[in-house]
Order: C-alpha cells, then sequence, then structure tokens
C-alpha cells in the first residue's frame, strides 16, 4: 500500500476569494480540501463596516458549492475611520473573528488603509479590550525603504510600538517572509502569531527575477533570500503553535499578471495541501503538519478543530495539477512549485 497521511481537515488562516463571478470560479477550490477560512477584506470597495461584512459573508454562503460544510470566516477592513462600536458589534455577534490592518498602499487595494497609525489606536484599544485578533500586512510602504526590507522595518518602526502601547492585543503578523519575523514571533508570547504561505515555503526571489522575470511569483511580501525561505520552513515544520497556515491563495486574472505591472498575489487554493506534503515530507515532519494546517490557528482563533479528516497519498508518479483555472472572466494560473509533487489529496 503507498504511503498515506491522514490529518483533521484543515483551515485556511488568510485567504482572498474576491467577489462576484470570480469568488464563484475560486471557491470551490479551497472547499474542496479546506473546512473554514479567513476571508481577507481587500475588495473594491473594501468591507469595512459590519454591514458590508454581512453582505460580503452572504454573497460567499450563496456561492458554496453545494453539500459543502465550508464556513467562512469574516474579518474588517480598518480604515482611519473605523468606528470601534460597529468593530466591537460585529467582533461580539460572531459576524467577524479579526479585523485587517493594511498600511495604505501596501498591496491589492489597500489604497483606503492606514496612513497615521495614532488614527487607529482607539480602535486597537477597543480590540485589546474585547479579544479581537488584530491581523496585520506587516510592511512600511515608506518609498525610501527597499522592498526586501520593508517587512523587518515594519516590525521595529510600527509593530513593537503598537504591541507595546496596546498590552493585550492579539496580533496575526501575516504571510511572514523573513527569518527577522520568524524570530520576532519566537521571542513573544501567544499572543503574537504568524501565518505563513505556501508558496513562500517553496520560492526565494531568484525564483522571481533569474533567467526572466516570471510574474505568477510575484506577491507581496515578495519572497526574499534562500536563508529567509529556510526559517519559514524551519518555523512551519516545528510544531511551535504560533505559526500555522494562511496561504494568501490570491487570484488574478492572468492578463493582469503578464503585464507592464502585474499584480501581485499568488493563487495556491487548487494544490496547497499536497504541496505542503511535499514540505513537510522534506523537512522529516510529516506527523508536524496536522499542526500547522489544522490545530494552530484553531487553538489561536479560539475554535473547535474540525470534524472530518483529509487524507494525503504518496503517488508514484509525479502529481500533474492544473495549470490554470477557468473563470469566466478568463484563466488564473495555478502556482507551479518548479519541483515534481509526489502527493494528492486522496479521494474520500
Ligand atoms: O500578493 C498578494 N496578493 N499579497 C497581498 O497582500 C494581497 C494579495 C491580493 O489581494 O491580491
Ligand atoms: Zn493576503
Amino acid at each position: 500500500m503507498s504511503e498515506t497521511i491522514r490529518i483533521i481537515r484543515p483551515d485556511d488562516w488568510h485567504l482572498h476569494l474576491r467577489d462576484g463571478p470570480m469568488l464563484k470560479a475560486v471557491l470551490p477550490e479551497t472547499t474542496q480540501h479546506f473546512a473554514r477560512a479567513l476571508i481577507m477584506p481587500n475588495l473594491e470597495p473594501p468591507v469595512i463596516s459590519s454591514q458590508d461584512a454581512q453582505s460580503y459573508r452572504d454573497e460567499i454562503l450563496r456561492a458554496i458549492p453545494e453539500g459543502s460544510d465550508f464556513e467562512p470566516r469574516m474579518t474588517l477592513y480598518l480604515t482611519e475611520e473605523t468606528d470601534p462600536d460597529d468593530l466591537a458589534k460585529a467582533y461580539n455577534s460572531g459576524l467577524i473573528i479579526a479585523a485587517k490592518l493594511y498600511p495604505v498602499g501596501a498591496t491589492t487595494n489597500s489604497f483606503s488603509g492606514v496612513r497615521d497609525f495614532d488614527k487607529v489606536r482607539a480602535v486597537l484599544d477597543r480590540m485589546a479590550k474585547i479579544g479581537c485578533p488584530l491581523c496585520v500586512h506587516g510592511e512600511v510602504t515608506d518609498p525610501n525603504v527597499d522592498i526586501f526590507d520593508r517587512e523587518s522595518v515594519f516590525i521595529d518602526k510600527i509593530l513593537t510600538p503598537i504591541i507595546t502601547q496596546t498590552p493585550g492585543l492579539r496580533v496575526v503578523v501575516e504571510h511572514i517572509t523573513t527569518k527577522d519575523a520568524v524570530d520576532f514571533v519566537l521571542a513573544h508570547d501567544k499572543d503574537l502569531a504568524a501565518t505563513i504561505t505556501t508558496h513562500h515555503l517553496f520560492i526565494n526571489r531568484n525564483h522571481i527575477l533569474v533567467g526572466g522575470i516570471r510574474p505568477h511569483y510575484y506577491c507581496l511580501p515578495v519572497a526574499k533570500r534562500e536563508e529567509h525561505r529556510l526559517a519559514l520552513c524551519a518555523a512551519s515544520t516545528s510544531e511551535d503553535h504560533r505559526f500555522f497556515l494562511g496561504t494568501d491563495s490570491a487570484p488574478h486574472l492572468d492578463h493582469l499578471k503578464e503585464a507592464a505591472c502585474g499584480c501581485a498575489g499568488c493563487f495556491t487554493a487548487t494544490n496547497t495541501m499536497p504541496l505542503l506534503a511535499h514540505i513537510f515530507e522534506q523537512a522529516n515532519a510529516l506527523l508536524n503538519l496536522e499542526g500547522f494546517s489544522s490545530r494552530h490557528g484553531a487553538d489561536f482563533y479560539g475554535v473547535p478543530f474540525n470534524t472530518g479528516q483529509l487524507t494525503l497519498e504518496k503517488t508514484d508518479a509525479p502529481v500533474r495539477f492544473p495549470k490554470s483555472l477557468t473563470t469566466p472572466q478568463g484563466d488564473v494560473t495555478v502556482f507551479d512549485p518548479g519541483v515534481e509533487i509526489y502527493w494528492q489529496v486522496a479521494k474520500e
């Protein structure tokens, strides 16, 4: 019999679903393997009020394939105008389970994000009081800061003061890409956690830039040097509860990525679980895959583990994943890990 590994059904604690036809096209890719996902609010226009979150949640629920028990978990997009009462209402009613902080201009649809962090002090204090986690896109946008340093500078200049000034605030540093971020999380207690994407476990900056520019590997935060990728692999596979899966799977139409000014994002919803099995196997840590993808995040967000299981099986031949997903508006390229993968999700 071929090798298999059976894990509690996983959660994706950082996912972009978009809306409209794109939502309908990409959602089944996630619901086929994941029981829950934390849905990012960077729509155009963004999900900034409890009412926006309610309508977006309803739209997602309507798009869930029949027979699936997938549960979207919602976030609110923090702006300098966010009303702490509205946020508290959304959190206390269970409509949202976190709020997302985008520094203005840091990434896709972040133009309503925060420019002056003092202007969100009251909201952050309220979040600390009610226990609502803050998910952060941890990059500064100062044009004078080199793009490869933007995460570590954010940690020093923005995140450290926020944490010091807001005792009790629970923070998830999203899609970390540096050893600096890993070390920062390790130096704190359980109120600080980090998500790690699938693609950052596979690519370093050479994959994007050597031998021609590869727009499908361009995402934000941009992949860094190999030493950083290795630090992310070590953290993910370590069974440390502060690190968990948030794929940041971010669909963009191919013509918008393969352009003079291409969009940031890797679409990994389709093949994330087999790719993770590969990484964990390489690290001799297959038994830790369940913690990273199914337990640590649930523990952080204080929700029960999923019922049901997902089985991954080793294959004799390399698995051929679809190259792209067809949507009514065009194709979305599926992330290519660049190495042969010998794992697939077993049909139950
Ligand atoms: O690469 C990215 N794509 N990083 C983000 O932070 C946002 C995302 C998107 O929404 O496309
Ligand atoms: Zn994201």
